[in-house]
Formats: structure tokens, sequence, C-alpha cells
């Protein structure tokens, strides 16, 4: 890195503060909390807006005092807070150390605060006593509707002004909204005492909470009335009463000489809001077309300590900042990103993504603002990051909601998640996916093909394995307890398997589905798999079969899975999908299915003869399957109550156009037609999977890449080391 030319905090402690420091100094006054201290506590309640204030020795102790003074007042109804993916450690870390459950929620797309429409969700899910928020770098939140949640939901909130002072929302400032409001005077911020943090409240009961908590947990800080009644309450003496201790307390007290400075800094304040907001404004002419940023509620001021910004994805994050580097200008994450995917979160609670927050922490970057800082020097650092992107903001992209959000796991909150048959050949790859994105997921599986899948799973403390079958009454209803969706994948798959042993088919594939319909709670979602091949043979003079084509099924495989589908839908709470044939790699590796037997034969048989081979069927990559659950899962209330063909609309191949595909990646590949065989289920279709895609659903994986993932993964398994009979 050049030398720092542009610095991402500027000391707002001037030369004229530190002469009138020294100064007071020369008068050696004493340097402890006192007179001072209470002076600067008044003005800056003045200031902000607020009956009282406590001055502390930085902003995360001012957050460790709020969570406090909530458990001193006895006012929690729970233990539960909601707290936002998007702010910083020390927002949430007082909720790990004092015991709360905290709830982590998604960041609003505008101001990056907490988003509303998931609040509300967690509000309702949860009831929890508290929320904290963040008022993220000086930019307002939408606080009309928070403190119409607040009304509606009756919670307390805390408000983590720590890097937003100044900023304001309809005249009122930042920092007045919450039922106790903290801002942190660390170097750099808004305005600083060096490092120091206050706690504003209209509460007596939290003030109180609050000054006894700060220091050591004694009385002599109260108001005087207030103490008296605590001596007398107690029948203490003179003697005793400074130093008797009434709750066990802490010492986060800050001095007089910060309380000197701090006094000083707020004389300053008017001026240092307009130069940031000043700053803010011109980075956002310059930069607001080609970048998404932070977007304020109407009618409010601005006043932050860095510009953030986001870049389309994260390889453009790293131009940016390696350009910053090299112009000598300081640059940094957003915040600290999405908290939900740090080690003192997910080590504890599992990770968290959200799209907003993720997008956030993988993209976002950070440029200086300080006063200091002029026009020109807001315009060259602009130039600097417009410049490492000449190639894209050439293109006419001139409007930041046109910039395509990455495509990152997005989960809304952590569900408690069943999938029997999970270590199957599609559970193999669905369980570890939910597992990532943060969910709780338990495992019904018999292992009858002594599969090691999920082995690699073990490790997750959100993972339960339950061995077990699912013709097993007592097991199911254990494990259907608390379980926001299920999953149900146990199933002997196949005409074949199916036609070996037809009893325990449809005990497994249809009455077992019945059983969970019957033990599950009504709002308990369902998702189930079918498969498509009860479309049989398409009807003469049609053109594709969709939805609403009539099921046909032939076997008593296609029977089963029909049967159970209806069951589901009617059951309600349910959507059902009609996978295609499936194909690509899990661990729990099935080669019995078409394409990945095609490509097993093509590559070590060289060789196969068609049957049926103008017959056409559609396909579908084994991981699309599993974002077709988790695109079920997210969007359920839209989805509810329907079945969907998914399957890739630009693969309804028949077998010998499937041969033609496989021999473009493995040329030596000979096949043959004949009539040697057919299908049990005769399936000959092609399948329209409009109505998911509708939905916003999107296969991602192709069949060709289908075929090269393959013809690698058959490097690792051998023959006859997976096969369904
Ligand atoms: C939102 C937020 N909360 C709390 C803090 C902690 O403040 P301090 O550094 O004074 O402890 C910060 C620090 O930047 C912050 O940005």
């Amino acid at each position: 890195m050049k030398e720092i030319k542009y610095h991402l905090a500027e000391d707002t402690i001037d030369k004229n503060d530190i002469d009138q420091l020294i100064e007071w100094l020369k008068t050696y006054p004493r340097l402890t909390k006192a007179d001072l201290t209470l002076a600067f506590e008044k003005k800056w309640s003045d200031w902000v807006g607020k009956k009282y204030s406590v001055f502390c020795n930085s902003g995360s102790s001012a957050n460790l005092l709020m969570y406090y003074a909530l458990l001193l007042s006895g006012v929690l109804k729970n233990k539960k807070i909601i707290v936002p993916s998007v702010g910083w450690v020390t927002t949430i870390a007082p909720a790990i150390q004092f015991g709360f459950e905290p709830i982590m929620c998604e960041a609003d797309k505008d101001t990056f605060g907490l988003d509303l429409k998931h609040l509300e969700e967690l509000l309702q899910k949860h009831n929890p006593s508290a929320v904290i928020m963040v008022q993220v770098l000086g930019v307002p939140h939408k606080m009309d509707e928070l403190m119409a949640l607040k009304e509606k939901y009756g919670f307390i909130l805390l408000e983590d002004a720590c890097a937003a002072m100044g900023a304001s929302y309809h005249g009122k400032r930042v920092g007045s909204f919450g039922d106790m409001s903290s801002a942190s005077l660390y170097f750099g911020h808004q305005i600083s005492t060096i490092e120091g943090g206050l706690v504003s409240t209209d509460n007596k009961i939290f003030n109180d909470a609050l000054l006894m908590a700060r220091s050591h947990g004694w009385g002599k800080d109260l108001e005087k009335e207030t103490h008296s009644q605590l001596i007398k309450k107690y029948g203490i003496d003179d003697f005793h009463s400074p130093f008797v201790f009434y709750e066990p307390g802490f010492n986060l007290r800050s001095t007089d000489l910060n309380a000197f400075l701090g006094i000083r800094q707020i004389d300053k304040m008017d001026w240092l809001i307009k130069r940031r907001e000043e700053n803010h404004g011109i980075y956002k002419k310059l930069l607001g077309d080609y970048f998404y940023i932070q977007q304020a509620p109407a009618d409010s001021v601005i006043c932050s300590i860095h510009f953030g910004a986001l870049a389309k994805d994260t390889e453009e994050r790293r131009k940016i900042v390696k350009a910053l580097e090299e112009n000598g200008i300081e640059t940094r994450i957003f915040s600290a990103g999405n908290l939900g995917l740090h080690p003192f979160w997910y080590n504890r609670y599992g990770k968290m993504s959200f799209p907003m927050a993720d997008q956030i922490h993988h993209t976002g970057f950070f440029l200086p603002n300080s006063p200091s800082l002029n026009p020109k020097d807001i315009e060259f650092i602009s130039s600097v990051v417009l410049d490492s992107v000449k190639e894209r903001i050439t293109f006419p992209l001139h409007n930041p909601s046109l910039i395509p959000m990455a495509q990152f796991a997005s989960v809304k909150n952590p569900l408690k998640i069943l999938v029997t048959g999970g270590a199957g050949y599609i559970g193999s790859i669905l369980v570890p996916e939910l597992l990532k994105q943060g969910h709780e997921v338990t495992v019904i599986d018999n292992f009858m093909y002594n599969q090691p899948s999920l082995l690699d799973c073990c490790h997750h403390k959100n993972l339960t394995i339950a061995r077990g079958d699912v013709r097993d009454e007592k097991l199911i209803a254990k494990h259907l307890q608390g379980k926001d969706f299920i999953i149900p994948l146990a199933c002997l798959v196949g005409a074949p398997l199916c036609d070996k042993d037809p009893i325990a088919a449809r005990n497994i594939n249809l009455e077992a589905i019945k059983m969970i319909l019957r033990l599950r709670e009504p709002n308990q979602k369902i998702i189930f798999p079918n498969t498509n091949s009860g479309y049989g043979r398409q009807q003469e003079g049609t053109s594709f079969c969709d939805e609403n084509t009539p099921l046909d099924p032939i076997t008593l495989y296609g029977q089963l899975k029909v049967e159970a589908e209806k069951a589901i839908l009617e059951s309600g709470n349910g959507i059902t999908l009609r996978l295609a044939t499936v194909f690509g790699i899990s661990p729990r590796m099935r080669l019995d299915l078409l394409v990945n037997d095609f490509v097993y034969r093509a590559l070590n048989d060289r060789f196969i003869i068609l049957f049926e081979s103008h017959f056409k069927r559609n396909y579908i990559h084994i991981r699309d399957v599993v974002s077709a659950f988790v695109h079920c899962m997210d969007n359920f209330e839209s989805l509810k109550n329907q079945t969907y063909n998914v399957g890739l609309s630009d693969a309804n191949l028949s077998k010998l156009e499937l041969c033609q595909e496989i021999k473009k990646q493995l040329p030596s590949f000979v096949f043959l037609e004949s009539s040697v065989g057919e299908d049990p289920d005769k399936r000959d279709y092609v399948i329209s999977n409009e109505k998911i895609e509708k939905t916003g659903f999107k296969p991602q994986v192709s069949l060709q890449e289908g075929i090269a993932e393959l013809i690698k993964g058959y490097q690792v398994i051998k023959k006859n080391q997976f096969t369904n009979i």
C-alpha cells in the first residue's frame, strides 16, 4: 500500500481543543469523573433531546449498559431480542454475554437498518421483549414505520446510534428515538472524546439502573432523593451509605478530562454535521448512479463518518480496493458486513445469510468522509473509484437498481426441518445445503444402502440424525415436533424396486406419507417430490404436458407417488414437485437414472444399444432440484397447495438426442438402435416447466455441465457400488 493520503478516520479533536485542554490541565483539576462529566451529560441530553444521559468509556460500553439496564429494571417479559445483521459486534455481544436469545434480522435495502418486513415476521413469530436497531452510518432509518411496529408489538427499542450522531429524521435527532440510545465518541466518529460513549433515555428507571451499573452498582451517582430512598429502604447508616452496592455493577466510567473535550465537541457539532453532509452529497452525486448506496428517507439529514457503497460483485470490489490503495486512499469493508457471517455468531447459532446483508458483506466498501475533506478531495477519490471500473460504467447502466444482486444463499431465519430419507440421492445434497443456510435439520434414514453420505455434515451442531424407519410411528411423531418444514424423501424409488417388494413400497411410499399428514400440526409445511413419469405417454395432438395434463401412472411406483401427491395436496399446506429425470453426482449416487447410466456406460463400455430411442424425456440436475426445494421454502405462502413441474426447459430430449449430447464430450461413444426392451412407465413426453419458472425459479445447471460432472465423478465411482436393486 502506498503512503496513506486520505485516511478513513481523522480526529475531530483539533489544535484549539488541545490548547484549551492544556490550559485547563494547568489548573491542576481533579481528572476523574466529577462535575465536568455531569455538565457534559446535561449538555448532551439537551442537544440530543432526551431527559437523561450517562457518559461512559465507549460506545460498546454504552450498549452493554443498555442491555444490563434492561435486566436490572425488571421490565422484560422474556430474554428474546431482535438484533441487526448489519451493525457492530458490540451491538449484539451483550446479548450473548448476558444470556439473551438474539434473533437476527435482515438489512433494509434502502437504509441498511432493520428490514421492516422481516422484523415484523420475527416479531410475530418470537414475541421478543426488545429490539436493538442500528442507525447505519449516519443514514437515518425509516423511523415512522419502525415506531409503528413498536406501537403495534409493544417491544422496548434500543437505538444504537454509535456511528450516526448528528443525523436526523423529520427534524428529530437520531439517538432520541429509542427507549435507550447509545452514542460512540471514538476517534473518527462524528465527535470524539478520545474514547467514550453515552446512553440517553427519558426513563428514570432505566437511568437509575444505568447510573448504578456504570459505577460498581453503588447508589451515590443517583439523584439525591433516589439515593435517599434506597438508603431508607435498606436501613443504611451515613457512614456506610457511599459504599453500599445495590446491584452487581461494572466500572465503565469515563473521566472529566474526556468530558472537557466532549463539551467542546458539542459546540462544533453544527459545523461537523454540515461538512459531512455536504461531502456525502458530493459522493452520492458522483457515485450514486453507478453503485448501490444507502438511501435516506425523505426529510432527513445524513451525517456519515464514511461513505459506504456496494460494488457489483466481490471481484469488482477487489479492483476498487486495489485502485484506492494505489492512490493512497484508505478503505475497508462496510462496517462489519453481515454479523451473521462472523465466527462470534456462527460458532454459536450457525451462519446467517440474508440477501441484502450478504451483498453488503461481499461487495461493500468504505470511502473517507472527514470534515477536513473538501469537494476536490471527494471528486478525486470518486474518480479513482470510477476509473477502476471503467469498463462497467461505460455501459448504459445508470440505475443502480439494475445492478444484479449476487446470488448468495438466501435465508430469512433459521427453520427447523425434518428430512426423511435425508441420506438418499437427493437428501445427501439437500441436507448440507439446508445446514449451510443456517437451518436446523433432522434426518430420518435407515441407511439401507450402507451409504456414508452426510458423514461430512456430522460436525454440524444443527444436524440431528435419527437412524430409523419412516414406518415407525413413534419415531416420526417424536421428530415432527417443533418442525417448520417436512421434506419426505424416504421412498423405494423406481418401478423395478417397487415391483420387487410391493408391500414395502406401499407402506413406505404412500402409507408413511399419510401417517405424516395425520401426525403433523396443520401449520407444519410439506414439500414433496413426485416424479413426472406419471404423465406417461403424451397424448396425441398435444405439444407438451403441463400440470393440468391428467396423470396416468402405469407402474406401482408411479401410482403410489401420484396417490401420495394427491393426499398431500388435499391435506393442504403442502407443495409437490414433479421432477424430471434427475442427473448429477451425489454422495449416495444412483447409476440407474437415465443420464447417469448412459454417461457411465458411454465412459466405461463406450457403447449402448438403445430401445425406444425416440421417446422423449425431460431432465434436471440434482442441485437444481435442491434449489427448487429452497425456492419453495422461501416462497411457500405464494406457492402452496399446488404442484409444479421441475425440469430444464431446454432439455426435452429423446434418448437418441441424449446420446448425441454425451458424444459431444465422449467422442468414442457409439450407440445403436434396436427394439430390445421397453420402459415400464412408457415415458414419452415434452414437459412444460413454465409454471415454476413464472414464480422466479430458474435451473442453473445445463445438461452439458452435468455430463462433464458425471465424467469427472466416474473416475471415483466403481460399477455396482451404487445400484438400487
Ligand atoms: C453501530 C456501532 N455500535 C457500536 C460501536 C462501538 O463503539 P466504540 O468503538 O465506541 O466502542 C460502533 C463502532 O464503530 C458502531 O459502529
